[in-house]
């Protein structure tokens, strides 16, 4: 019996020595020291010997079973540590590697510039309107009757205003001051607000000129309001917009809501007034039109003129903008290429 045991010990040893992995290890584990392994079946042979034998042979088998189990763990631990190794290696991170950076969005130059100028007229005293007073969807009645435009003005054709499908009256708005009827339907004066937002025209698409811009609407009504304050506000607006000076001119003009009225034009950066083809060769951009609350306009929505007067303005967002950072062509606003929109910061 002892014999058989050195025999299965001899083989269990040089399979041992043979295995290549863990599972060869756990399969020699269940060949020879399972219940069911071969240690075990010649174990059960033990009973049938004497006390002497059974002490000796016990003894010996013990022995045996320890020395493998020994070698096993040693053969075990080997793999496992070499298992180990080769993981930690194939997926070592290289921390010294620099890392992959995720671009950072940028706020639109067109949104920067209108949060300059709002931030401009705050500092003068005026307040924005809320969103439901300044509807990019109007009614005829806000977007023209009411600001005294007359029902054969060439604007109100449909070559020039965008007319919803959704009723004959309705349009997308061709400028912001149908927000002036709004507020001053909703509030008494003194009133003291600018009305920034998106409005649409059916224009022949060119460099200064797209069917869809940006406006900032002004109006200010109180008592004792002269076209000297109008002035006043525009041309501290200019200067502090632009910072440095800038020619500017002030031009009459003629806009139906407002007598009198007038047109300010910055003189072109890409051509420093020589005359380009963003400027169309005039060597200007006309970027606001202003003027006195015209007193039909007053009277519609019930603020008396003989008490009160009041200027009002519209300029232009994508104009000024382009007259700041010398940008040569309106559509590049809306190209979303980032090579333009990366430039401001
Ligand atoms: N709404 C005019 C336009 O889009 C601009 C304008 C002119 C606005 C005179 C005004 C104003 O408020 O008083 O061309």
């Amino acid at each position: 019996m002892k014999l058989q045991l050195e025999n299965i010990y001899n083989s269990a040893k040089s399979d041992i020595e043979k295995a290549q992995s863990i599972s060869d290890i756990d399969e020699i584990r269940l060949k020879y020291l399972s219940r069911k392994g071969e240690f075990n079946s010649i174990k059960k042979g033990l009973k049938d010997l004497t006390d002497e034998e059974k002490r000796t042979v016990g003894a010996f088998a013990n022995q045996i079973t320890e020395d493998l189990e020994a070698l096993l763990k040693a053969k075990h631990d080997a793999f496992y540590q070499k298992e180990m190794n080769e993981k930690l290696q194939k997926d070592r991170i290289d921390i010294t590697l620099t890392g992959k950076s995720t671009p950072m969005g940028k706020i639109h130059p067109l949104t920067q510039t209108t949060n300059e100028i709002v931030t401009i007229f705050q500092n003068l005293g005026f307040s924005v309107v809320e969103s439901g007073l300044s509807p990019e969807v109007e009614t005829d009645y806000y977007n023209f009757d009411m600001l005294n435009v007359p029902k054969d003005h060439p604007a109100r054709d449909v070559q020039d205003t965008f007319y919803a499908k959704l009723a004959s009256n309705v349009v997308l708005r061709s400028q912001t001051s149908g927000a002036q009827i709004h507020v001053m339907e909703n509030q008494k004066p003194p009133i003291k607000v600018i009305a920034p937002g998106r409005v649409y025209r059916n224009e022949n698409v060119n460099a200064r000129k797209n069917n869809f811009f940006h406006q900032i609407e002004g109006l200010y009504v109180d008592k004792d309001i002269t076209f000297g304050d109008l002035k006043g506000v525009l041309n501290e607006f200019i200067r502090m917009y632009f910072g440095t000076s800038r020619p500017t001119r002030f031009r009459s003009s003629f806009f139906p809501f407002t007598e009198p009225s007038a047109e300010v034009d910055v003189q072109c950066i890409m051509c420093q007034g020589k005359g380009c083809r963003t400027c169309s060769g005039t060597g200007w951009l006309e970027v606001l039109g202003c003027g006195m609350v015209d007193v039909n306009v007053l009277r519609g929505v019930g603020i008396d003129p003989d008490v009160y007067s009041g200027f009002a303005f519209g300029m232009g967002v994508e104009r000024l903008s382009m007259l700041k950072y010398a940008i040569d062509d309106i559509r590049l606003f809306f190209n979303n290429d980032k090579r333009f929109l990366e430039q401001f910061k």
